[in-house]
């Protein structure tokens, strides 16, 4: 971890605050992430799993991994990574978190202002009638799913040759390159296009941070760079106080984070009140 740290006096600064996460941050909720020991591309083949030819050649095989991902993700809860972003959402003026992950933690820890730029394991997307809906049966009753119009539902996640939504590209690439601080947690930074908004930021002028447990290509561009586990970093980086025991407590004025204890709520939740 780098000795020092300007990131407190930054974002007591600043107006506009980013964030990009990656799989890293949901390690420690006991997420696999993709690359790097244990993870999923060492022993899957994204060619078979995760490919709209993958779906369109064996959509029971790509639901059964998917099933099996949902199942292991609904065991899991936020972690003090996940709560410290979203204890920094109700602290920044202006706040948006990109996120790369389909797992829905960070929702449950109290997200609202986010982007997930590969979709969400947590909808599903008709193939005959175009519609997005919530599903969260877990696990799943009917391998493959089918929507009530009888088409055939696949997970609403972007899959490797397809484009990313072009409005949460957008809404990304825009805060990239208006933030005054972008925080890059738990992501080897070598997916794009995501891998180019922490470069795009640094260009415009913001102060670039990153937590990760290894060096990556983003490390030598950054203003900081820190090596460990984001749950362990990220809180004692943000400055939020910890009791006796080492736990962190993710309290605002009155405002106490929620607890972890309901899934993931759908895409356009209402904002909860925020800090004042
Ligand atoms: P990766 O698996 O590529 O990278 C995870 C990163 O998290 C690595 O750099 C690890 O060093 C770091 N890491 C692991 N545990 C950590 C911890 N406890 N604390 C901090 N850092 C930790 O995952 P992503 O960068 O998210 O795309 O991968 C990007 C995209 O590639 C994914 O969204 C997925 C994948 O293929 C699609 O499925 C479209």
């Amino acid at each position: 971890m780098a000795a020092t740290s300007q990131l407190q006096e930054r974002l007591a600064e600043a107006r506009r605050v980013a964030v990009l996460t990656g799989a890293g941050v949901s390690a420690e909720s006991g997420v696999p992430t993709f690359r790097g020991a244990g993870g999923l591309w060492r022993k899957y083949r994204a060619e078979d799993l995760a490919t709209p030819e993958a779906f369109h050649r064996n959509p029971k095989l790509v639901w059964e991994w998917y099933d099996s991902r949902r199942q292991l993700i609904a065991r899991c809860q936020p972690n003090a990574a996940h709560r410290a972003i979203a204890l920094l959402e109700h602290r920044a003026p202006e706040f948006l978190l990109i996120t790369q992950n389909v797992d829905g933690l960070h929702r449950l820890a109290g997200n609202v202002r986010l982007v997930e730029l590969h979709g969400n394991l947590w909808r599903v997307h008709c193939l005959d009638d175009g519609q997005v809906t919530e599903n969260l049966e877990v696990p799943l009753q009917a391998i493959p799913p089918r929507c009530g119009c009888g088409g055939l539902l696949r997970p609403d996640v972007v899959w490797f040759g397809e484009a990313l939504p072009p409005e949460a590209l957008q809404a990304a690439s825009d805060f990239a390159e208006s933030c005054d601080v972008f925080l890059v947690v738990g992501t080897s930074v070598v997916v794009q296009p995501a891998a180019s908004l922490p470069t795009i930021a640094r260009r415009r002028g913001a102060y670039v941070v990153e937590v990760n447990l290894e060096p990556t290509p983003l490390t030598s561009l950054a203003h900081e760079s820190h090596h460990g586990k984001a749950a362990e970093i990220l809180p004692r980086l943000l400055g939020i106080p910890s009791d006796a025991s080492g736990n962190f407590e993710f309290r605002i004025s009155n405002f106490e984070m929620p607890s972890s204890d309901s899934r993931p709520p759908t895409p356009g939740t209402p904002e909860k009140p925020c800090s004042p």
